[in-house]
């Protein structure tokens, strides 16, 4: 096994990511983007930004990741933000129970009590996966948030660092509704960081303890849950629909919501939207992506409806995206702790408005996107690398010299700077052998390379070699720029 047999492993290689704390000892759940990982993220970022929220009425906060003890009180967390956890007698490693039960027995315990749980692990056996050791049939519930005290004295304050940032969307409410001139549909998004104390952080960056997530919140009247701006234009995208009966259906969003199988016209807008970006932006094929309608157990008892964004990965299919139909129960838990109104008046009509979320998760996404962009080393190729998309690629190019005398490198500096001032996003490499260098080069990511040679000198042209198919062709320095630019525009219209 090298260094990078798998996409997670060549994320590290390459310190796309790097495993928080490393140097000492590491700590589990948390990752640092590194400098590739970094500029992947903010390409994604912008393109999503681009996609989800260029629309009339769809605005973006920023709002604080420590929240008052009493929001997350009245949203339900601090009662029932818990995880059922297990410790194994004899080397005292903590498990999460139901997703042992689940591995081990091969048994479904979604909305399982702890009690039933219990009852599962005295009659059938489940081992410690790090001793062997039988665990005892001894589930506690395991709160998962991170609490924390604000101030000192008597002006201290109980908080907690937010499990989602969904609340602080909810509460600022009122005073963003004002602010945007009182009108719905109105969408509120917020890019940020979220934190939950995972039992068993693992699989990489699928369950972390500090993540990001991409929320929107759409306020919507309730009696114009129909009335859905962009509709025509989506409404035919193709998706597949693991139902609750475990079959699947693959149809447009629109013959899905007809047969019921969405929970109303704005979650089935929005699974468009999820799909096009999945497929179009990231990368994804459309058959390694699915969205998943949860059943009754799985439910939170305020929504209506949960469709999950689920994504074929290395670790099985997983959830990258959530989306549920909140109705008003949230505006109506924060209206009866606060005490504030958090009712509009609309065209005369005094109401709480009903919520549709759907909430991204970033590191998923991101790992995903790298995960399905990853090609291991063949015949061709004796290194790892990433086939990622031109316009999410850490860099637009690099530029190399043949050599490193006679000038070549000079020029290559020259040529380099040239397409930096043209806006694309360059990294200007000498060292090694240039076959050393297309394989760095490959496994960032990075879409295309430029070489400057000694024919450069005499009739400035440069050879361009492509990532994907290792073709190489001589582009004069004039076309340059825009050749490379027009390949790193992202599709569905985004800028
Ligand atoms: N406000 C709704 C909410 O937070 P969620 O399903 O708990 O819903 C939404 O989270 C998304 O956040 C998930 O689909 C996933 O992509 C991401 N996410 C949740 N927990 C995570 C974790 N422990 N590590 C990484 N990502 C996580």
């Amino acid at each position: 096994m090298s260094a990078t047999d798998n996409a997670f492993d060549l994320l590290v290689h390459k310190a796309f990511i790097i495993p928080s704390c490393e140097v000492y000892g590491g700590i589990g759940g948390f990752y640092d983007f590194g400098p590739l990982g970094t500029r992947v993220k903010q390409r994604m970022l912008s393109a999503w930004r681009d996609w989800c929220l260029r629309q009339e009425g769809f605005f973006e906060i920023d709002g604080s990741v420590v929240v008052r003890k009493e929001v997350l009180v009245a949203s339900g967390h601090v009662k029932s933000f818990i995880d059922p956890m297990v410790k194994c007698g004899k080397c005292q490693e903590a498990f999460r129970a139901d997703h042992l039960i689940e591995e081990q027995l091969k048994r479904n315990v979604e909305g399982t009590s702890v009690e039933g749980m219990n009852k599962i692990l005295s009659k059938s056996k489940v081992f410690c996966p790090s001793c062997g050791t039988r665990l005892p049939a001894a589930i506690e519930e395991f709160h998962m948030m991170f609490p924390l005290s604000v101030g000192a004295g008597k002006k201290m304050i109980e908080g907690y660092l937010r499990p989602e940032t969904a609340q602080t969307i909810f509460i600022d409410f009122p005073k963003i509704f004002k602010a945007t001139r009182e009108k719905l549909p109105l969408g509120i998004a917020q890019l940020g960081r979220s934190f939950r104390n995972e039992i068993s952080p693992r699989q990489g960056l699928i369950r972390l303890r500090e993540f990001e997530q991409l929320e929107i919140e759409i306020f919507l009247d309730p009696e114009k849950i129909d009335e859905v701006a962009g509709w025509e234009k989506l409404k035919g995208t193709a998706v597949t629909l693991r139902k609750v009966d475990g079959g699947d259906e693959i149809a447009s969003v629109e013959a899905l919501l007809g047969k019921r199988l969405i929970p109303n016209k704005y979650v089935a807008y929005w699974l468009a939207k999820e799909a096009l970006f999945y497929e179009k932006v990231l990368g994804i094929p459309s058959d390694k992506f699915r969205f998943r309608f949860l059943g009754p157990d799985e439910t939170p008892f305020y929504s209506k409806g949960n469709i999950d964004m689920e994504v074929s990965t290395d670790y099985g299919w997983k959830e990258t995206i959530g989306n549920a139909y909140r109705t008003d129960h949230d505006l109506g838990t924060h209206a009866k702790s606060s005490g504030k109104d958090f009712a509009v008046t609309v065209d005369g009509k005094k109401f709480v408005p009903h919520v549709v979320e759907p909430s991204w998760g970033l590191q998923r996404m991101f790992y995903a996107a790298l995960e399905h962009a990853y090609r291991p080393k063949d015949r061709d190729r004796e290194w790892a690398w990433f086939a990622l998309p031109a316009w999410l690629a850490p860099y637009d190019v690099n530029v190399f010299s043949l050599v490193k005398k006679d000038g070549l490198s000079e020029k290559a500096e020259e040529v380099n700077s040239t397409l930096s001032a043209a806006g694309l996003s360059t990294f200007c490499d000498h060292s090694g052998s240039i076959g050393k260098r297309y394989a760095r080069a490959d496994e960032m990511g990075v879409p295309c390379c430029v070489t400057i040679d000694y024919q450069t000198k005499e009739d400035g042209t440069v050879t361009v070699r492509d990532r994907d198919t290792m073709k190489q062709v001589r582009v004069g320095m004039a076309y340059l720029a825009a050749m490379i630019r027009g390949r790193a525009k992202p599709p569905l219209g985004i800028t």
